[in-house]
């Protein structure tokens, strides 16, 4: 069974929303058997990312009943604003936003939800006080996959014979800001507090593989002793290991022997390849098929349903070996997934 699929709904948060489908502001002009969705993108920077596109594109279709608005912010807060405002002025029926950064979103969701326009979050979050200001959200627990790959890397070393002491390890960073960037990032410290890993030092590289690539030659001209690498995506991994061995060094598990393990994010088929390649020892999944999930939410908005505010979507953790078999976080225990080619043929992205 596919596990990613499944969406669990935090009962807790419950709200009702009534009517919101029904309530945006009407314009006569209008075809009301078609859903407008004004949909803000934040780039292109990653196969994940290209993936999500798609998801969208194929769900929110014409023949599917809806015109999508369809918007890129090109990794530039200040467009999602600007794209937001379109979309308020345009009187979509609903708005969707994959934020970019977390701040900085009161002023323009209060402007929507003045409009009656519902708007609901995926992807990343958003922090603002008045939860009112979203209908809904969608996503990954970016705090969560950070937990599990640092735990795979204690378990991984402990079993090999590596003490927590002999982890010198660098970070590449995703935008900053963003929820990956700050969940991931909150994962690995936490686990390099506890255990007493050295945390070196970090450089940006914004989710893409050219920037990885330039963090990671950074990073490897300003420490000469790095042997493990947290990567913010598989974007930021190809460029990291292309550094690696370019620097004439090895991307591989073999820490003792001077190999630099890779731990990354996404497991996009690409990824994936490279975990069974050995050049990346552990890949948490953050699945970006959130087209059809969000169309549910639409649909039960249409319908006059009640709607959960928050829903989490579940994910794998993946490595290249069965040494570590599952991990623990918080008395639950995550399976690893070993790759195989099976696996990745049968990956969608
Ligand atoms: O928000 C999802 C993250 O953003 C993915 O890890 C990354 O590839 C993307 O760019």
């Amino acid at each position: 069974m596919n596990k990613t699929a499944a969406c669990s709904l935090i009962l807790a948060s419950a709200v009702l929303i009534s009517g919101c489908g029904a309530g945006s502001p009407q314009n006569t002009e209008k075809d009301d058997s078609v859903i407008t969705i004004g949909f803000s993108q934040v780039g292109e920077e990653s196969d994940w990312r290209r993936a999500n596109s798609e998801s969208i594109e194929e769900t929110f279709s014409a023949k599917n009943g809806y015109h999508l608005l369809f918007d890129d912010a090109q990794n530039r807060p200040e467009n999602q604003i600007t794209a937001l405002r379109n979309f308020i002025q345009q009187e979509v029926d609903y708005i969707v936003l994959e934020p970019i950064v977390e701040q900085g979103w009161e002023t323009v969701l209060t402007e929507a939800k003045e409009a009656g326009i519902p708007v609901i979050v995926a992807d990343r979050s958003i922090s603002v006080e008045d939860e009112s200001l979203f209908t809904a959200w969608v996503g990954s627990d970016m705090l969560l996959e950070g937990r599990k790959t640092s735990e795979w890397l204690h378990s991984f070393i402990e079993a090999k014979g590596i003490d927590d002491s002999e982890v010198r390890l660098v970070n590449i960073q995703g935008t900053l800001g963003s929820t990956p960037q700050i969940g991931r990032a909150q994962g690995m410290r936490e686990a390099a507090k506890k255990y007493g890993w050295t945390l070196l030092g970090s450089a940006r590289g914004e989710f893409t593989t050219a920037k990885g690539r330039e963090a990671m030659e950074s990073l490897l001209e300003r420490f000469d002793d790095i042997n493990v690498v947290f990567c913010d995506n598989d974007n930021e991994a190809y460029g990291a290991i292309d550094a690696i061995e370019k620097a004439g060094r090895k991307a591989g598990t073999d820490i003792a022997n001077g190999e630099i393990l890779i731990i990354s994010y996404d497991a996009a088929s690409r990824g994936l390849q490279l975990v069974l390649n050995g050049k990346i020892a552990c890949d948490g999944d953050c699945n970006p098929l959130h087209g059809p999930r969000i169309r549910d939410i639409i649909e039960s908005l249409e319908a006059g349903k009640e709607v959960g505010k928050y829903w989490y979507v579940e994910e794998e953790l993946y490595a290249g070996d069965d040494t570590v078999c599952s991990v623990t976080i918080d008395e639950t225990e995550y399976p690893v997934t070993v790759v195989t080619e099976e696996l990745i043929a049968e990956r969608k992205y």
